[in-house]
């Protein structure tokens, strides 16, 4: 086998647990982390939906490394990964402005990715970065569809969830073969691949 499963270290539940404990939370910004809890509160199971601690952490890592000064995102929700992205923002950052953007965060429907990736070139500078959310769907990207119609069998939005499956594929092809920017797929949260503009 060409690839090295054994250098994927994410291995149990208990490991990701440990990750959040002795890391993620413990650097959490206080407002961060009253905002999660309230959407954890007032959304029940569909708090899921914000990016999770670890994730949001990674990205504003890079947003401090690039120096990122101007960002956009699509896909809000309660707003976990845009506050994330406004506490890494130097005082003299900007959101939402129309021009030339350093950064760009996409976690909204999977079958409109392709069509975001065209508008966003053209407002992401070259060297900046378009992230893009969920690039691993639950880790269906890499089932079979008899394994997906036997894992959700009677699952009230089967057909939905198939269907974003089959679109976050397609998507993870495309990207893979966009010459206009370098990607990295990284296996953080739900996955997140990071395209960096090249021309
Ligand atoms: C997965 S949630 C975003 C979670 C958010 N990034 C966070 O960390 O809390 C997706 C959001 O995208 C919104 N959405 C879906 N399609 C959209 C579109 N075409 N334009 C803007 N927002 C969209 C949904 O209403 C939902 O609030």
């Amino acid at each position: 086998m060409a690839g090295e499963p054994e250098k994927n270290i994410l291995k149990t539940p208990a490991l990701l647990e440990y990750i959040f404990q002795t890391n993620s939370y413990r650097r959490e910004h206080e407002q961060l982390k009253e905002l999660r809890e309230a959407t954890v509160k007032n959304y029940n199971q569909s708090s899921v939906m914000g990016v999770p601690v670890d994730e949001g952490q990674l990205l504003s890592m890079l947003l401090k490394v690039m120096n990122a000064k101007r960002t956009i995102e699509v896909g809000v929700f309660t707003g976990y990964s845009l506050l994330t992205t406004a506490l890494a923002l130097p005082a003299d950052g900007h959101e939402k402005e129309i021009g030339t953007f350093d950064f760009a965060f996409v976690d909204a429907m999977k079958v409109d990715f392709k069509k975001y990736h065209e508008q966003l070139l053209k407002l992401v500078k070259i060297g900046g970065v378009i992230a893009y959310d969920n690039t691993l769907w639950s880790g269906t990207v890499a089932q079979t569809l008899e394994e997906l119609h036997q894992n959700l069998n009677d699952h009230p939005s089967r057909d939905m969830l198939i269907k974003a499956r089959n679109d976050t594929q397609d998507f993870n092809t495309f990207i893979a073969n966009d010459p206009r920017i370098e990607s990295s797929l990284v296996s953080i949260g739900d996955g997140v691949t990071l395209c960096r503009r090249v021309y």
